[in-house]
């Protein structure tokens, strides 16, 4: 008797707890939209791949049904998805008072829970401050020729393979600068590969945060811990050290921290060198791999981009001496090409916040607590705004500049929150890209095609030919 007491009790619980899931309590209305299986939510289909740069059917299906705010589910959360412009747009300007940055507890796991998206108001506004004194652009001023550096000898050692896979080698040469100027480190030296910890981590990302072996999210926890035990003995030692030279970003970081009265803790700092490590290369490869397959795609866009570089060369007194910030500055073609090229990359396919406390907007209300995510593909590829959307086609920057950017560009984030790192990846596509079309060419060998699951990835890789430029 008793137990089918309980039985019926938990049964009755259970349907409660299922109703519960489809008809969210909300104090008002809440946007429409359907919320898919209980826990699992729709994420199925929000995780299913797609092979196109267009924004992914999961997304475009909804929109179309439910217009451009609308409810789902996501791994056991409600959520809401804003395609819309004006509300995004909102979302940004309303960081730390509406909305906060948020993410799942997968991301939170693996990048560490005193990482930088975690930190908020003041302190997130001091570690900001330090990482622009990195890669802010004054200092990437005097980065540059270092910058110009590492392209030529990479390129020089490209050229004398049959073949290299772009994604995996422009990961490579990034990440080596990038960790030279954070922690010092000389892939030649150092016996333990860092950025092999960091293979299959966009997949533990997005995963379901399953601690077991043989998930993805095992795997990256598996190479995060890796990765923390190496930048928790440099840090010892490097406290220890009784004369204090400066050399890399590390120093500088372990210097703010030994200042009294310091808002800096030990876990802040060293999730905010993992998180950097990682933020670095696994971006700007993407965006490198893209520009050429690009490239390799349109030859208008190639010519056009080898004149503007030609140029730059033909109107030095030394062809020879590096690039100059005011030749960098002056890459009118480049920037649209980048423009473009992230445009339809979306690296980043959704960014996501909590809200703080209840939302009216648009006649729709968010109860305080929910996440939200905002889409960046359905705003890059929004036909209004960007005439045949699909098509690559950098001249469409011309003059754009003036068309509300901020409300219709969001590759790198808005508001508060804006990627600190734009300005680096920028300079480093736009060197690499000189260094390249001016003394070299390539052929596609083989690869090249995408998959989004949602995030963008190469399954074959993207296999090319550098070789040297015909002097005549
Ligand atoms: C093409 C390359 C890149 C793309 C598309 C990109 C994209 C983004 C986006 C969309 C955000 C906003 C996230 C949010 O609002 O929640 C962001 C933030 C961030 N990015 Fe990037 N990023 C790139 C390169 C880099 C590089 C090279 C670095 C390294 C310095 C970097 C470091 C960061 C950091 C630390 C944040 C967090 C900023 C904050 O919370 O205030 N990114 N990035
Ligand atoms: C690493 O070693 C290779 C050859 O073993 C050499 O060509 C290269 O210059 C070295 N790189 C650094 C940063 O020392
Ligand atoms: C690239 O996009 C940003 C944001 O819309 C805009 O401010 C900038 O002017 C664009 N650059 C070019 C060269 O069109």
């Amino acid at each position: 008797m008793l137990s089918l007491c309980i039985v019926a009790l938990v049964a009755l619980a259970i349907s409660h707890w299922i109703y519960r899931w489809w008809n969210p309590r909300c104090n008002g209305k809440l946007p429409p939209g359907s919320m898919g299986l209980p826990l699992i939510g729709e994420s199925l289909h929000f995780f299913s791949p797609s092979t196109s740069f267009d924004i992914s059917p999961f997304i475009k299906k909804r929109m179309e049904r439910f217009g451009p705010i609308f409810k789902t589910s996501l791994v056991g959360r409600p959520l809401i998805v804003s395609t819309d412009p004006d509300f995004n747009h909102y979302i940004f300007q309303q960081e730390n008072k509406l909305f906060q940055c948020w993410y799942p507890d997968s991301v939170r796991e693996i990048l560490g829970r005193e990482n930088m998206a975690a930190l908020h108001g003041f302190i997130h506004i001091y570690v900001k401050k330090m990482v622009l004194n990195l890669v802010g652009p004054e200092n990437l001023k005097d980065m540059l020729p270092e910058i110009q550096q590492v392209a030529e000898r990479t390129l020089q050692q490209w050229s004398h393979a049959d073949s290299i896979e772009l994604k995996e080698a422009s990961a490579s040469m990034i990440f080596g600068l990038t960790a030279k100027k954070l922690i010092s480190y000389d892939s030649n030296e150092s016996n333990e590969d860092i950025r092999g910890n960091y293979d299959s981590f966009i997949r533990g990302l997005i995963s379901f945060p399953l601690d077991v072996p043989g998930t993805a999210f095992h795997e990256s926890l598996q190479g995060r811990k890796r990765v923390l035990s190496r930048l928790k003995n440099m840090l010892h030692e490097r406290r220890e050290k009784l004369v204090k030279q400066p050399v890399d970003f590390f120093d500088y970081v372990i210097e703010e921290l030994d200042k009294d009265g310091t808002l800096l803790t030990e876990g802040m700092s060293l999730d905010l060198m993992f998180l950097l490590l990682f933020a670095s290369f696994e971006t700007t490869s993407v965006a490198m791999t893209l520009a050429l397959k690009f490239l390799s795609d349109h030859p208008l866009a190639l010519k056009q981009l080898t004149e503007e570089h030609e140029m730059i060369l033909k109107q030095r007194v030394d062809a020879d001496s590096g690039l100059t910030w005011e030749e960098y500055k002056s890459m009118t073609f480049t920037f649209q090409f980048i423009n473009e090229t992230v445009r339809l990359a979306n690296i980043a396919p959704g960014i996501f916040r909590k809200t703080m406390s209840q939302i009216s907007f648009k006649g729709y209300t968010i109860p305080a607590g929910w996440t939200v995510m905002v889409c960046p593909p359905a705003i890059h590829l929004n036909p209004a705004i960007y005439e045949n959307p699909l098509d690559f086609n950098p001249w469409r920057w011309e003059g754009m500049g003036r068309n509300d950017a901020s409300k219709n560009f969001m590759a790198f984030g808005g508001g508060m929150r804006f990627c600190v790192g734009a300005d680096f990846a920028k300079v480093q596509v736009a060197v690499f890209l000189h260094c390249l079309l001016t003394k070299y060419r390539w052929k596609a060998i083989r690869g090249g095609n995408i998959v989004r699951t949602p995030g963008i990835q190469f399954p074959d890789g993207f296999h090319i030919q550098i070789l040297k430029k015909d002097i005549c």
